[in-house]
């Protein structure tokens, strides 16, 4: 099946050098223009579409009020913007209604690769209603005093860009977003931006600030439905697996660039329980009533509701954002290591060990779950679980994972 993608821009030069550039996929892909929203939407009425690519600035209808319409009509369609420099403020204004963000002109490898990094792991998804429930989702829930707290430190005459980094990157949502937008080609940083002290840095504070107003609006949403969770107990444990994974890869002596990686796998890797919890609460609090022994048995649950686990789900979002591969792919597969044909210490060994540790560490004695022993064998470093556990109960001791 081809993947099938409907460019929209009101400039038909552009059109043409979008359709061009793409030229060399056309084996897997299937190119449909349109020069404005009215008649980009009246193309989708007539014919499924998977990705949406739309200029910002166009007569009429512009790009935020056509995605914003697409989302709502059709939320299992990827919406990607891609627009001029200039259109900096309007992009960031319609944050909500789309997934990635790049600026024109783009590199054709840039684009190709947003394009296929976003649909990339929508083959993980069985289920067709979890797919668009998923894709409807703009913002991840977080705990609200943590927004209370970081529009207190930007108020502050005293704020510096270390405190609002630490103060964010206690926030799951607002973190996952801030990345997504800093590591976006908009912004036009080369290196890859993955703590929020650095995109604070690079951004700006009144960028920061916008961000933070609109995110926070988003989570205001729902918020009752949380209830189906312990969020107290998830957050302390994302945090911990993140501070765990980042000390497993540095311990095994990965770039700086990767343990930073493992650290963010680490914070995001249970972001699909939020998502299943604020989106299915009914659904979800029977799916967990039932009884269980373990983290696993937590997963067999979830299967058996929806088709999918929250590993899935979390990483599914994450793609559809843009998120880093790696970071994508330690999600994807936390719980199930083995299925993923990379075997290499990276992100997702960090994170599916940390993981582990973490509730073998802070567990009670019915929450715990397996590592994939064959997995870190094939790895060749089976031997030093023992250490890892060490350094991770340093890790907690030291109160490490703050000052990235
Ligand atoms: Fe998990
Ligand atoms: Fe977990």
């Amino acid at each position: 099946m081809k993947l099938k993608i409907l460019l929209v821009d009101d400039d038909p030069q552009v059109l043409q050098g979008l359709v061009r550039m793409m030229r060399s996929r056309r084996q897997e892909w299937e190119i449909a223009t349109a020069a404005g929203g009215p008649e980009a939407l009246a193309i989708l009425s007539r014919q499924p579409f998977d990705v949406v690519v739309s200029d910002m600035r166009m007569p009429g209808m512009d790009g935020a009020q056509l995605l914003g319409e697409v989302k709502k009509r059709y939320p299992e369609i990827v919406r990607i913007v891609l627009s001029g420099q200039s259109d900096k403020e309007m992009v960031l204004k319609s944050v909500m209604p789309a997934h990635q963000y790049l600026t024109k002109p783009c590199n054709d490898e840039i684009l190709k690769s947003s394009i296929e990094r976003s649909c990339g792991l929508r083959d993980l998804l069985a289920d067709h209603s979890l797919k668009q429930l998923v894709s409807r989702i703009d913002s991840l829930p977080s705990l609200p005093a943590l927004y209370v707290e970081i529009l207190k430190e930007l108020e502050s005459q005293y704020a510096s860009i270390h405190r609002i980094g630490e103060v964010i990157s206690q926030d799951i949502g607002m973190t996952a977003k801030i990345l997504q937008l800093v590591n976006s080609a908009f912004f036009g940083y080369c290196r890859h931006i993955s703590s929020p002290a650095q995109a604070v840095e690079l951004l700006g504070l009144e960028t920061i600030k916008a961000l933070v107003l609109s995110v926070k609006i988003f989570s205001q949403m729902d918020r009752s439905s949380m209830t189906v969770l312990a969020m107290d107990r998830i957050w302390a444990h994302s945090l911990a697996t993140g501070v765990f994974a980042r000390t497993i890869a540095t311990a095994e002596k990965c770039e700086r660039a990767v343990a930073d990686d493992a650290f963010m796998s680490g914070m995001l890797h249970d972001v699909g329980k939020l998502i299943l919890a604020v989106n299915l609460p009914k659904l979800y609090k029977e799916a967990l009533a039932g009884p269980r022994s373990s983290e696993d048995s937590v997963l067999e649950a979830e299967r058996q509701t929806f088709g999918v686990t929250h590993a899935e789900v979390g990483a599914y979002l994450l793609s559809l954002w843009g998120l880093p591969f790696p970071i994508v792919e330690a999600v994807a597969f936390h719980h199930a290591p083995g299925r993923c044909p990379q075997k290499k210490m990276g992100p997702l060994a960090a994170v599916h060990a940390g993981n582990c540790l973490e509730y073998a560490i802070n567990g009670q004695e019915d929450d715990q779950c397996q590592m994939d022993a064959a997995y870190i064998d094939e790895l060749e470093v089976l031997h030093t679980i023992p250490a890892w556990q060490a350094l991770c109960r340093q890790a907690i001791k030291d109160g490490d994972g703050h000052d990235n």
